[in-house]
């Protein structure tokens, strides 16, 4: 194995031929890239997570595990999926192809490798890749000041974690396509991030606040989307950031919609933000039992402030995943019996 890792973007080459690899090397090197080089499909997945490279020429027929194999094991791995795969292969047939193509490999070169199209591909996809990985750092960079925010505020412990993993749950219990899970998760860490332009004297004041700071801490929503809107993966997130703190009458902020026109996961992520803070303990209050948080939100979708639909069903949610109790309030086994909903305003409602 020869290794020559820099400051460079990094081509690992897995070959069993030495003269293969070579030749590839050489051409890589003298573009400018840095080059690891592995002789079979074993050597590749050990060193894999500790090179993390940018591109992997990965040739096919090699004793051992093959190239097929090896990037199949790449692309189930979360830690290694987004690292492009060029499989080299000398198999031009067709059923070579589509075994790649199930192992879900990005680009085929066939030998005899014509230079110029080896160095256009390996640029493209290392391209590719490095604004993948920005991406990424990029949202964890937003992860990080949203736990820095949350940590501002000492009352609020471990609310966020709370969050995702109700939102996740919730979200799996109302049958919400997966991307949108993930955006309900993802608001549990980054709905407040706004909170980062709030100053301390209003944010970390004890008791209510005067209507004018009341108007500061309003605008979190608006600073929150302006932190995320940057970032095209955040695009499903921006509605619950802007819109968690509307009503369902119309009395919320900061746009003041009303019913159906807050955003829906909006909607879903208020109510479950709203139980976390009624059921924790903070410095001044102790946390509700589940039971008269359950009450409470049920007198405020009375109230008209929430989604009384949806409100009945996180009341199901919770009862039936994490108090698995009979116990429940009366007017909760009302709705239980009661007929079933009209199918038009049910698929509105869901
Ligand atoms: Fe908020």
């Amino acid at each position: 194995m020869r290794t020559l890792v820099q400051d460079k973007p990094t081509v690992l080459i897995v070959d069993d031929q030495l003269t293969s690899r070579k030749m590839l090397a050489d051409v890589l090197m003298s573009e400018g890239y840095a080059v690891v080089e592995a002789e079979n499909g074993e050597q590749a997945l050990a060193i894999v997570p500790s090179v993390n490279p940018d591109l992997i020429l990965l040739d096919v027929v090699m004793p051992g595990i093959n190239g097929f194999e090896v990037c199949r094991q790449l692309k189930s791995d979360e830690q290694t999926r987004l690292i492009p795969v060029i499989f080299i292969t000398s198999l031009e047939d067709k059923e070579a192809r589509l075994k790649g193509i199930e192992a879900s490999g990005d680009e085929f070169l066939t030998r005899p490798i014509d230079r110029m199209e080896l160095s256009a591909r390996v640029k493209s996809l290392v391209r590719q890749h490095q604004l993948n990985q920005d991406l990424d750092h990029a949202e964890q960079v937003l992860f990080s000041i949203a736990r820095a925010v949350e940590s501002r505020d000492p009352n609020t412990g471990d609310h966020c974690e709370r969050l995702v993993h109700r939102g996740e749950a919730f979200g799996k219990f109302l049958g919400l396509a997966r991307s949108e899970v993930r955006d309900l998760m993802w608001a549990g860490y980054l709905h407040d991030i706004g909170k980062l332009g709030i100053p301390d004297a209003i944010l970390l004041k004890p008791g209510k606040f005067i209507p004018e700071e009341f108007e500061v801490m309003k605008q979190h929503v608006i600073i929150g989307e302006n932190i995320c809107k940057p970032l095209r993966t955040m695009r499903g997130v921006l509605p619950i950031i802007r819109h968690h703190h509307e009503r369902w009458d119309g009395t919320g902020y900061p746009d003041k919609l009303a019913k159906h026109d807050i955003p829906y996961l909006a909607q879903v992520f208020q109510i479950i933000d709203i139980y976390d803070a009624l059921v924790s303990e903070r410095p001044y209050k102790k946390g509700m039992s589940a039971s008269e948080a359950l009450d409470l939100l049920q007198e405020e979708a009375q109230r008209g402030w929430r989604n009384p639909d949806l409100t009945r069903r996180f009341t199901d949610f919770i009862y039936s995943t994490e108090l698995k109790s009979d116990n429940r309030p009366i007017w909760f086994e009302r709705y239980l019996k009661r007929p079933a909903p009209d199918k038009a305003i049910e698929k509105i409602v869901v």
